[in-house]
């Protein structure tokens, strides 16, 4: 399937293609990115593949990866046609805490730095990167709405905040009549599957389209890390192994032995069904319900191109059940009260079934094939 077919964007008339490009590899200031050539040529290859949608954030290589993203778009001359999301909410400057956050003060100071380095006068998407518990939500959905007034941005979202959080904002722009925001932008991977708890229903409820970033659980998915014969570390040389020790990634989480099973069921896949491991993973999270786009990560052109192709051949609905098995959350308070038996109890053994969505896939696997409308319907909602 090509990235022509495009997505509206949660309740929102912006179209991305299911698959995103993500910049938190392009530059070397991390030590775990491309360099500019390398990077240049994934943005190239994913516009010819007829890609639209870009992720960034200022805190990305230290800005490199905003400047690189600039200079590609510029040369392309490819602004109008790119959707380029950027987010804000790391410091810039040690020390000063109005620098960083999610206050009206740095969003207005972040969001010019974001442009300059994209050569750009406006975003298509700004997104809060992270909570920073204090700032109210009244504060963030006014600031982001004086934004699009402002014709600084066109639509706004979040990442990595709580529900409950999400929630209030949305709730808020709608009484108020403020621009509604349109994407949350959050970790999801068959290692990774914790926003099924809340987000999920919260998403289709609220209008929210969610994109999903770590497709590959940042590369333990894709076939390079194996259990060692003690079963309890991982080989491999990649971006994980890189952070070990850096505070950033814990080898603890991530070699675990649910995980290893999970990385062999997705081995299996990929043998059965003649896929990279990474093509696996990566179409296992487009399918899944509420999924708008997945953004995908890649240090090399190769591995890019892999993973550009994780679309174009369907897994069989007994492989993507196989996959959902291994990988099932362990139910826990409250959830527990919302399946079958507790609710037999409420609804006096009738009508159980209709549990709201998130909790179950909303449309069929096979309803769910690439580009299938029932998939349209759960990704514009
Ligand atoms: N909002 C947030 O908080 C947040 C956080 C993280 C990322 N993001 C966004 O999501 C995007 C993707 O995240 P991610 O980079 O962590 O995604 P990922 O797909 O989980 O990991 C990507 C890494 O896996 C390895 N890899 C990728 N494709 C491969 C392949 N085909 N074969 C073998 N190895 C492969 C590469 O690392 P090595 O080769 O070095 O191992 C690559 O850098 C980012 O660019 C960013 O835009 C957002």
């Amino acid at each position: 399937m090509s990235l022509d077919s495009y997505y509206t964007l949660g309740r929102s008339g912006l179209r991305v293609s299911r698959l995103a490009l993500g910049a938190m590899t392009f530059g070397e200031n991390w030590g775990w990115g491309a360099d500019e050539r390398t990077a240049r040529a994934m943005f190239d290859r994913y516009l010819a593949a007829g890609g639209n949608f870009v992720d960034t954030a200022d805190l990305y290589t230290e800005g490199q990866s905003e400047s690189l993203l600039g200079r590609f778009i510029a040369d392309s001359g490819s602004r109008d046609r790119v959707v380029l999301a950027s987010k804000f909410s790391y410091n810039a400057e040690p020390g000063n805490p109005n620098a960083g956050g999610n206050g009206r003060k740095n969003i207005l100071r972040a969001v010019e730095g974001s442009l300059r380095r994209l050569g750009t006068d406006y975003l298509d998407l700004y997104l809060l990167h992270t909570w920073d518990r204090v700032t109210p939500a009244e504060e963030v959905l006014r600031t982001l709405d004086d934004l699009v007034r402002a014709g600084k941005i066109r639509y706004a979202g979040l990442s990595d905040v709580p529900a409950w959080y999400a929630a209030q904002i949305q709730t808020l722009a709608q009484a108020h009549h403020l621009q509604p925001l349109v994407n949350l932008q959050l970790q999801y991977s068959l290692v990774e599957r914790n926003i099924e708890r809340e987000y999920v229903s919260l998403a289709q409820e609220l209008g929210y389209g969610i994109t999903a970033w770590s497709p590959l659980g940042m590369g333990l998915l894709s076939g390079k890390y194996r259990p060692s014969e003690s079963g309890r570390d991982g080989a491999g040389d990649g971006r994980i192994q890189a952070l070990k020790g850096s505070g950033l990634v814990s080898l603890q989480d991530k070699f675990t032995p649910r995980n290893w099973a999970i990385v062999g069921a997705v081995e299996q896949a990929a043998r059965e069904h003649r896929l990279s491991m990474a093509q696996v993973a990566i179409q296992w999270a487009a399918r899944r319900p509420s999924i708008g786009s997945v953004i995908l990560g890649a240090r090399t052109l190769e591995q890019f191109e892999d993973n550009l192709a994780a679309l174009d051949r369907p897994l069989p609905d007994e492989a993507l059940r196989t996959l959902d098995e291994v990988s099932a959350l362990p139910l826990q308070f409250p959830y527990s009260f919302f399946e079958q038996a507790q609710q037999e109890r409420i609804h006096g053994g009738v009508a159980v079934g209709d549990k709201p969505q998130g909790y179950r896939p909303p449309v069929s696997v096979a309803a769910a094939e690439p580009g299938a409308p029932g998939l349209a319907v759960a990704a514009t909602r």
